[in-house]
């Protein structure tokens, strides 16, 4: 069985897709711990679920590293096979990426390399492409720069809005992350071969 820590900063829909499908004794993964950089309303589904949660907000300490010591600290202390960013907004600094890589994996609503960082969705549309979607990669020390695992596509109507086409994409993320973690447990998605 693999454990995971899920990270989040919003509203977690993806990490409740995650939760469900954990809920199922068949599912070959469970959640150990939702962490979060602020007091994100999604950690309510974790509870909902019974899942222990922490919150290290970066605000509280004198520096970047130190906050993210406190991560590492809170993370290791669950003891996980895998960590998930399932739209956590920050940037991670190295040292926390090389303590977890390659067990450290991010879900981003475009087809990366194109459109990284905060603005994917937006940037998509103003860029004018007919077809966007979203990725699983590994993180490494740069941003949304890791290597692919999976990427599914979603086409652009003519027109939409970016918080529709966000919607429509984090529809197909939310199976996606799901199919991703299943497919790392189940040993047929071997991290430490597809790190660079
Ligand atoms: C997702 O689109 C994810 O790819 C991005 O942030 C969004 C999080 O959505 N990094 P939610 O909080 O899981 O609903």
């Amino acid at each position: 069985m693999l454990s995971i820590v899920v990270m989040i900063s919003g509203s977690g829909s993806n990490l409740r897709a995650l939760l469900e499908a954990c809920d199922n004794p068949l599912f070959p993964a469970k959640i150990v711990a939702v962490g979060a950089d602020q007091a994100a309303d999604g950690l309510a589904h974790a509870e909902q679920f019974g899942v222990p949660t922490f919150v290290v907000e970066p605000g509280l300490f004198p520096s970047r590293d130190k906050w993210s010591e406190m991560l590492l600290q809170n993370v290791k202390y669950h003891n996980p096979d895998l960590v998930v960013l399932a739209g956590f907004m920050r940037v991670l600094p190295e040292s926390f990426v090389s303590e977890l890589s390659p067990n450290l994996i991010n879900l981003h609503p475009s087809l990366l390399p194109a459109f990284p960082g905060a603005h994917a969705v937006r940037d998509a549309l103003a860029a004018g492409v007919s077809t966007t979607g979203a990725t699983v990669h590994i993180v490494d020390a740069g941003v949304d720069t890791g290597p692919v695992l999976a990427q599914r596509e979603v086409a652009i109507a003519a027109g939409i809005s970016e918080a529709d086409l966000h919607e429509q994409i984090k529809t197909i993320e939310r199976a996606l992350i799901v199919d991703v973690v299943a497919e790392i447990a189940e040993g047929k998605l071997i991290l430490s071969e597809r790190a660079n």
